[in-house]
């Protein structure tokens, strides 16, 4: 069998400099282009719509519905990236509130129950925590679980259970933390791409993602969430057998 790959990331990587500066300029790279491919899609059809499909109401309704599809696809990159500029600039501000994880789970869950269940998988929550509570801002966390739920929901195998497992952990130096850990049956991830799965658009199939709608700033996203809460994550995987996405939060 093929080793279990881990890596633990807490992300301190605030960086200055030479360095941010590249990263920047990366980074409006990669948004330019993510942003051409839908537009370039769309302005081809218009282009077809207008000459060839004229008269053909059939084609026209199914180009229609693509383009649809690109337009749902790029307003989703358009709000992620506000997001992720939105909670770049909260990263220094600790948040305050009392938020019990329980609850907040369970109200994810059941908002992607029907998601899961198109797909024909099943989640299940256990517990082995009373009240679990962390200082935190909820609307923040729930998009941290939001998306590593929804990861897993797309990318595990049809017919198998999504485990979320809330835990209490010791951290470093006996610091009381919980552990959520969302744990699938999929695909599993290389040893590879574990290093690298929050960099910003980083997709270890990159065909695959944009086809299932994703745009590959979840984990980026939640990787700036975590940081604010001075949490961690950590990601262990299997290929062929699943992978698990742990996040520490430090107790209230
Ligand atoms: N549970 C998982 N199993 C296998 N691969 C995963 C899992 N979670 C994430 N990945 C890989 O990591 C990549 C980055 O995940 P991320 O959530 O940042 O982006 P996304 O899901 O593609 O898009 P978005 O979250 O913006 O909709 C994914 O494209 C996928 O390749
Ligand atoms: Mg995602």
């Amino acid at each position: 069998a093929l080793p279990i790959s881990a890596v633990v990331m807490s992300f301190n990587d605030i960086s200055d400099g030479l360095e941010a500066e590249q990263m920047r300029s990366d980074f409006v790279t990669n948004v330019s282009h993510e942003l051409r491919s839908p537009i370039t899609a769309l302005s081809g059809f218009i282009e077809t719509l207008k000459g060839a499909a004229k008269d053909d109401p059939q084609a026209q309704a199914r180009f229609l519905d693509i383009m649809e599809a690109e337009a749902a696809r790029m307003n989703r990159l358009i709000q992620d990236l506000m997001s992720l500029s939105k909670v770049e600039t909260m990263e220094r501000v600790r948040p305050t509130h009392k938020v019990e994880l329980e609850g907040l789970i369970q109200g994810i869950v059941n908002t992607l129950e029907p998601q899961a269940m198109a797909n024909t998988k099943t989640i299940r929550i256990a517990n082995q925590t009373k009240n679990p509570t962390v200082l935190g801002d909820a609307d923040q966390l729930i998009q941290v679980f939001q998306n590593l739920i929804e990861n897993a929901i797309k990318y595990s195998r049809p017919g198998t259970e999504i485990t979320i497992l809330i835990a209490p952990h010791s951290g470093q130096s006996g610091i009381a933390e919980i552990v959520t850990s969302v744990a699938d049956k999929g695909e599993g991830i290389a040893a590879v791409h574990l290093p690298r799965l929050t960099e910003r658009f980083y997709r270890v199939d990159s065909g695959r993602s944009r086809q299932m709608g994703g745009t590959g700033l979840g984990l980026a996203i939640v990787k700036h969430i975590l940081n604010r809460h001075r949490g961690r994550l950590a990601v262990t995987s299997e290929i062929g057998v699943g992978s698990n996405f742990s996040v520490f939060l430090p107790s209230a």
